[in-house]
């Protein structure tokens, strides 16, 4: 059945060529990941055509290639290339590389290629990953519930594990090799710490020993205080040496049954979690206490720096950069310190995070939210790739030109530990992620991972061509719908640089009159202070300031309402309804007009998709189409919901022209 199990990884015959001949492919050197990538290839045969050239994958140290002279040295550990050569008088299609992985990578690659609808002749495909670390954050619990996840429950079942490997663990493998991401964090930030018991440990080695083939790591998060709850301590006070010690042992236990254990995540006092703050020790002594113990297996700590705790008097967004910038340069050299892209939390919209760039002496990776807690669920449709893109090309006005991406990759400060992190969206739904179209969502992560200058569009293109055919008849309007999506829901929900109006708790669907909470900042009231006057939150001086945490010269273009970006307008500053905007509508006509084109663009899939119906298999086909109906029932519950209430409040009428709500 079209169910979408098959996820990007469809190699279908194109029913006018029959296979006539399966290719030979020879892999030399019989390592599991070579063993897999070959049969990867066999699987995908049909691709190939009537008559393929042999194939052949050898890593750079294989005599025939290394008498080829290919300039393989800059390929680096996981970089990958293909193309045609002679080898004993033979035209020969070689995949290589420097290891096993990147001819693995390579193998994909080239399947990818055949399935975006490229030829064979004259093939060069050559890449080397931008970033090191390329990482998906599992927020599942032990009892299968995924927080925030949308596609069922967790994929790990930890009831039979480790002795039932699921096949289906491979395929989730196979998936993420295909693009690039080589490690995988299993359990959730907020961790409970029986995930670091002996039976945990021993589960946690069986998905291992699945994953190690594919270049996939694992990684577990780790609960601060675990010493007192699993370990009998008093304390789990970093300086303790008894403390260090007990993680010293914990993690010696865990790398004798995974020996390529990647390291720690780990959240720590943030919402509730205990840290290294509840005695009065920084996060840097917590991480550098972590890292001591994974240091000698090459482990390393990916340490975030969402801290969301008591809140700061004047402004949440300024806590992370607040607690963390000071600490520049005193973690231990095996530590990333792991940023949301925004300094809030996950919007559909946010400025990047001002950490980036303000911490030079730190490895800093970036993590995003592939599931879409504040953007529909699952049932929304948006393509999250140029929020991806978008958040990684802003400038962040340091040195000239320096974009966020050249941050995370280290480039601009000279780091070789860089990484991205994306938390999953990943389920036990028949198509894994809980509709088509979040798969995008999740192919996209690991190729912006792999090149965060990729571009959301090429790697739209790529996605629809391989998830239904590489035809422009389905590729150009499937992309045409998705590039525009996320900027809908944006327009739907938070308008202008608006955040955290959705209801309380769930984060589903619309409340910004909500204002009745304990703490000041779990009302949307707190983020959007709209009043008769005006709506928005004053970052500015006569603010919160938390402008000054950008560079000089963007905290100065940030300042003012005039030179800030329209999207961002009511992130940074509180203006006027009748401010004059640049399309020469007041701000709440603008405000109605965006409301009005996010439910409009929404129709307009619907129309697009409704289209496309004779070329979609009828299964995947009506899921969205149903999906799509939902999602235009609630871009209209939203805009009728917000605009509502901003009348309430700015006692004005709707402007001459807008839709009257329903
Ligand atoms: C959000 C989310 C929580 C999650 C937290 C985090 O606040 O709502 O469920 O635990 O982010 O990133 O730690």
């Amino acid at each position: 059945a079209e169910d979408g199990y098959d996820l990007w990884l469809r190699y279908h015959t194109p029913a006018a060529t029959p296979v006539r001949n399966v290719p030979a492919v020879e892999a030399r050197g019989d390592t599991p990941t070579l063993r897999v990538a070959a049969e990867e290839l066999r699987h995908g045969a049909v691709l190939f055509g009537t008559s393929p050239p042999p194939i052949l994958l050898a890593t750079a140290s294989d005599r025939d290639v290394a008498a080829l002279r290919l300039p393989l040295a800059a390929l680096g550990d996981e970089g990958y290339r293909v193309g045609q050569v002679t080898i004993g008088g033979r035209r020969t299609l070689l995949v290589t590389a420097n290891t096993d992985r990147g001819v693995l990578y390579g193998s994909f690659a080239l399947l990818r290629h055949l399935q975006t609808g490229g030829s064979i002749d004259r093939i060069a495909l050559t890449s080397s990953p931008r970033v090191k670390l390329r990482v998906l954050n599992h927020w599942d619990n032990l009892d299968g519930v995924v927080e925030r996840g949308y596609a069922g429950a967790s994929l790990w079942d930890w009831w039979t594990l480790p002795d039932f490997r699921d096949p289906r663990y491979t395929d989730y493998a196979r998936a993420n090799a295909s693009i690039g991401i080589n490690g995988t964090v299993l359990n959730n930030v907020n961790a409970k710490a029986d995930s670091l018991t002996a039976p945990y440990i021993a589960k946690a080695a069986a998905l291992a020993d699945v994953f190690r083939p594919y270049g996939i790591k694992v990684y577990l998060s780790a609960r601060f205080s675990a010493p007192i709850e699993i370990g009998g301590l008093k304390t789990a006070d970093p300086l303790d040496p008894q403390v260090a010690a007990w993680w010293k042992a914990k993690t010696d236990e865990i790398y004798r049954s995974i020996p390529d254990f990647g390291g720690f995540l780990v959240k720590a006092n943030s919402e509730g979690q205990p840290g290294p703050r509840d005695y009065h020790r920084s996060h840097a002594d917590g991480a550098n206490m972590l890292a001591a113990a994974v240091a000698p297996h090459g482990g390393i700590v990916m340490w975030r720096a969402f801290v969301y705790a008591e809140t700061d008097p004047d402004d949440r967004a300024k806590q992370a950069y607040t607690e963390f910038k000071p600490l520049d340069g005193t973690f231990a050299k095996n530590v990333i310190v792991q940023v949301k892209n925004g300094a809030i939390d996950f919007q559909p919209r946010e400025p990047f995070h001002p950490l980036f760039g303000a911490m030079p002496r730190t490895p800093l990776m970036i993590e995003f939210q592939i599931t879409k807690e504040y953007l529909g669920f699952a049932t929304h449709l948006a393509y999250l790739g140029p929020m991806f893109a978008e958040t990684l090309a802003s400038e962040t006005m340091r040195t000239p030109g320096e974009t966020v991406a050249d941050v995370v990759d280290g480039s601009v400060e000279g780091h070789t530990l860089t990484g991205m992190a994306g938390v999953a969206n990943i389920g036990r739904d028949r198509d894994w992620a809980g509709s088509t179209f979040n798969q995008a969502n999740w192919y996209a992560f690991g190729r912006m991972a792999w090149d965060p200058t990729l571009g959301a569009a090429p790697v739209a293109r790529e996605w629809a061509a391989m998830t239904f055919a590489p035809s422009a008849k389905i590729v150009d309007p499937v992309v045409a719908m998705m590039m525009g999506s996320r900027e809908a829901v944006v327009d739907y929900m938070t308008p202008l640089g608006l955040s955290h109006v959705m209801a309380t708790g769930h984060h589903y669907g619309p409340a910004p009159w909500v204002a009745d909470l304990k703490r000041p900042e779990w009302n949307p009231v707190y983020y959007h202070r709209a009043d008769k006057a005006g709506i928005g939150f004053d970052r500015t001086k006569t603010g919160s300031n938390a402008v000054a945490q950008y560079a000089p010269a963007l905290a100065r273009t940030l300042a003012d309402p005039a030179t800030t970006p329209e999207r961002d307008l009511l992130w940074f500053h509180h203006v006027s309804w009748d401010r004059r905007m640049a399309s020469g509508r007041t701000l709440w006509a603008e405000m109605v007009h965006d409301y009005d084109s996010g439910v409009g663009y929404v129709a307009d899939m619907r129309r697009r998709w409704d289209a496309l119906k004779p070329q979609v298999d009828a299964e995947r086909w009506a899921k969205t189409a149903t999906y799509l109906a939902v999602q235009e029932r609630e871009a209209r519950w939203w805009r009728d919901a917000s605009l509502a209430y901003w009348m309430s409040v700015n006692g004005r009428p709707l402007p001459a022209g807008a839709a009257a709500p329903a």
